[in-house]
């Protein structure tokens, strides 16, 4: 199963993941990351970039794939994806930009973005660590409720409770894209190691759904239960709801191995 850890607050968790990845860039320089956007991941970046300005890894090989884009923003327009991971991803990491990819959500032919973005990955080598956030909802990247398990990436409708809780970002609720381009399921399922992070109270059922009820299409965050290699990090206010935190809390206390021991 995952390893969950129930950490402080964010700035742990964030410095948790971020201990996981700058391991695995010092083992492997051209580390292929995937890289979520929204608020969660944030204090993830923030500590990769103080690793990075300290000089304790060199990012220079790195390569990354984002989750998602909307369809129709053009790239140079501050709410499209492109524009976001080169603000809170590629700059303060000094990741190399033409190393970082985000799927195409203009153009012709827009149809055959998603398995344009597939072929990238694959002749990237694929991901070898997929950070991820979790939605109100159980969504994962743009992958609403019912979406199939085995997805690619490819375009989807947003659902109106994602588009509201998105509308933040834009002058007018009417101006949220109806829909999207994502990473399938069955795409991130290929990620070699995915890092499942969520926080708030307002996380807590989702993260209980994903971690502990059934596998389901309707919680697409619980297809960490189906991964190999999954870590989730919580902090404690998104923990609340699940039947097991006692058992994560042991587990993590008496695990020599663990990178990441109280
Ligand atoms: P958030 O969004 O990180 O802004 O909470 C996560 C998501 O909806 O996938």
């Amino acid at each position: 199963m995952a390893e969950v850890i129930i950490a402080r607050d964010q700035s742990e968790a964030g410095d948790i993941a971020a201990s996981i990845i700058v391991n695995k860039i010092i083992t492997t320089p051209g580390t292929v990351l995937g890289l979520a956007t929204g608020s969660t991941p944030l204090s993830t970046y923030a500590a990769l970039a103080r690793s990075v300005r300290d000089g304790i890894v060199d990012v220079s090989g790195v390569r990354g794939f984002a989750l998602d884009e909307y369809l129709g923003i053009p790239a140079q327009q501050p709410q499209s994806y492109r524009s976001v991971i080169t603000r809170e991803v590629v700059e303060p990491l000094e990741l190399t930009p033409e190393y970082v990819m985000t799927p195409r959500g203009t153009g012709a032919n827009i149809e055959s973005a998603g398995a344009e973005y597939e072929a990238l990955m694959a002749e990237a080598g694929g991901i070898d660590i997929q950070i991820l956030g979790i939605g109100s909802n159980g969504h994962i990247a743009f992958n609403e409720p019912g979406s199939s398990l085995a997805s690619p990436t490819r375009i989807k409708a947003l659902t109106e409770q994602t588009r509201q809780d998105n509308s933040r970002y834009f002058d007018s609720p009417d101006d949220v894209p109806t829909h999207c381009i994502t990473q399938g399921l069955g795409t991130i399922l290929r990620a070699r190691h995915i890092i499942l992070l969520g926080f708030g109270r307002h996380k807590a059922r989702a993260m209980a759904a994903a971690l502990e009820g059934p596998i389901s299409a309707t919680i697409p965050g619980s297809i960490v239960q189906f991964h190999p290699k999954a870590t989730v990090i919580v902090d404690e206010a998104a923990a609340t709801e699940l039947a097991n935190a006692a058992y994560y809390r042991h587990a993590r206390r008496s695990a020599p191995w663990s990178s990441s021991k109280e």
